[in-house]
């Protein structure tokens, strides 16, 4: 009878001790769903205040030059649709996204004269003109964009056999983000009318991907690229 009684009073003690321990975890889901909120509104806020960084600066370089303007968005539309059609994480995605819609921010050091020169450049002006993947990244690489969005910028105008610039990188050198960003850049300028030269067209677009696929052109991006058009009906915006 006397054991019974110290169960049933060990009972109610272990109950008591059950709810207090119930009453802690209930209390630490409420403050973990609390952070995860916070966390959450801050990514947003901060997701948000990239967007606002991104679109300032291609303002700033479209106002400059209107024909980047247009050039920045369909280059943008063409890489986003090589990354997604080939599977890629979706941060890498959105790197390409982001690189894209600036990827040119460096020619805001170009003087107009020369972004907006009809005839031929001198070797001066090209010089010029051809540091300006450099000079964005200079002007992004301190800003904590999550994915290297720099650096893509850094690297679009590498070619896969090291004939590009500034630094001539190589093959797997090359961010993946910048080689599909270089085939979008080239396809589209050669799509699109340029103050120097009238636009040449899809298929001539084509043709130079399709030609130096392996050489300077990532070959798979480069038939993700040819897929799009010639399969999928991709086809540039008018913006
Ligand atoms: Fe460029």
């Amino acid at each position: 009878m006397e054991d019974e009684q110290k169960t049933k009073e060990q009972l109610i003690s272990d109950l008591q001790v059950l709810r207090v321990k119930i009453a802690e975890l209930e209390k630490s889901q409420s403050e973990l769903m609390q952070a995860e909120k916070a966390f959450s509104q801050s990514l947003e806020k901060y997701k948000n205040a990239i967007g606002f960084i991104i679109n300032v600066l291609a303002l700033a370089v479209e106002v400059k030059d209107p024909y980047i303007a247009g050039h920045q968005k369909r280059v943008t539309d063409l890489a986003r649709a090589i990354a997604v059609q080939m599977k890629l994480p979706a941060d890498v995605i959105s790197g390409i996204h982001m690189a894209g819609l600036i990827h040119d921010i460096g020619k805001i050091s170009v003087p107009v004269e020369i972004l907006g020169k009809p005839g031929i450049l001198s070797d001066a002006e090209y010089g010029i003109v051809k540091n300006h993947p450099e000079r964005g990244y200079q002007i992004l690489k301190d800003i904590d964009f999550i994915s290297p969005v720099a650096l893509i910028i850094h690297q679009h105008h590498e070619r896969m056999n090291g004939t590009g610039y500034p630094q001539g990188l190589k093959g797997e050198e090359i961010l993946p983000g910048a080689k599909i960003l270089a085939i979008a850049d080239v396809v589209e300028a050669i799509c699109t009318h340029r103050p120097y030269r009238q636009a040449m067209g899809v298929e001539r677009a084509l043709k130079e991907i399709s030609e130096h696929r392996g050489v300077l052109y990532d070959p798979q991006a480069v038939d993700v690229c040819l897929m799009l058009f010639r399969e999928r009906g991709f086809s540039f915006k008018p913006c």
